[in-house]
């Protein structure tokens, strides 16, 4: 067997289910996240996304669960937010059992995490919502809303209509782009990186208290780091992931 970092996406099926997946991967490529399927196949074989290429799609939902107590994640009712391929949510649902809903807005990304879940067996339900509006109150233990907030034109917004879909005691694990400037200012980024579709990065202190604002208490920052993989610490930009949990009263 191949020794693949525990942070890349691998997943095993029979051979006449691996070939379904492979006509698949020929017919959307060029995917932008590398998938391993066992130990011949992967989805760059048939090319990489050029803007956009992920070999570790999976750091960011490890570094939550190394974050949680053993066996927290379990069965939980989960929301995650721009589900893009569908890794973080099928992750967690073939590990823990957990039941996945997924929003996103790009219609191939609904069909590849169908599918995928179609044959992984994951209880799951993948729609096509906006994160500004999608609001289903109190139904999810776990919010995983990585990489999206920074796409989203009002952050505000969609922050509070994700914490309504909370149960009290619900966690939200938020990783975004944040400003590392002055504390009571954020960074318009559109168009950073040649990429219209980034609008803000907030500050911590913002974004503390939106979640504040919004009925949430931070619990810990996971992570966070400056750098050249896609920010510069000239641009007073990093990416940090932050847990919050729902107030309980
Ligand atoms: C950079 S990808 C992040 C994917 C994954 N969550 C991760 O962190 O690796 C951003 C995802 O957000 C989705 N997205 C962008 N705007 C959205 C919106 N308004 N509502 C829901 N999803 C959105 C995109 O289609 C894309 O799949």
């Amino acid at each position: 067997m191949s020794k693949l970092r525990n942070t890349e996406w691998r997943i095993d099926l029979a051979p006449e289910e691996a070939e379904q997946v492979k006509a698949y991967i020929q017919k959307t490529s060029p995917w932008q996240v590398e998938l391993h399927i066992g130990d011949d196949l992967k989805a760059s074989d048939f090319g990489a996304h050029h803007r956009r290429f992920v070999k570790n799609p999976l750091v960011k939902v490890k570094m939550l669960e190394n974050a949680l107590p053993e066996g927290a994640l379990e069965k939980l009712d989960i929301l995650d937010v721009g589900y893009n391929y569908g890794y973080t949510g099928l992750y967690l649902g073939q590990k823990f059992g957990c039941k996945v809903t997924g929003i996103d807005v790009q219609p191939l990304y609904q069909q590849t995490a169908s599918f995928l879940a179609g044959l992984l067996g994951v209880d799951s339900e993948y729609l096509l919502e906006d994160a500004h509006y999608f609001c289903r109150p109190e139904q999810f233990d776990l919010i995983t809303h990585f990489g999206t907030l920074y796409h989203l034109r009002h952050p505000f917004l969609a922050l509070e209509n994700s914490v309504k879909c909370l149960k009290p005691g619900g966690y939200i694990a938020l990783e975004t782009i944040i400003y590392t400037g002055e504390s009571h200012l954020n960074k318009w980024i559109y168009g950073y990186n040649n990429d219209v579709s980034n609008f803000w990065a907030l500050h911590i202190e913002t974004l503390e208290s939106m979640m504040t604002i919004s009925d949430c208490t931070l619990i810990n920052i996971l992570s966070m780091h400056h750098g050249k993989v896609m920010h510069t610490e000239e641009d007073k930009l990093a990416r940090g992931t932050i847990l919050f949990q729902k107030n309980k009263s």
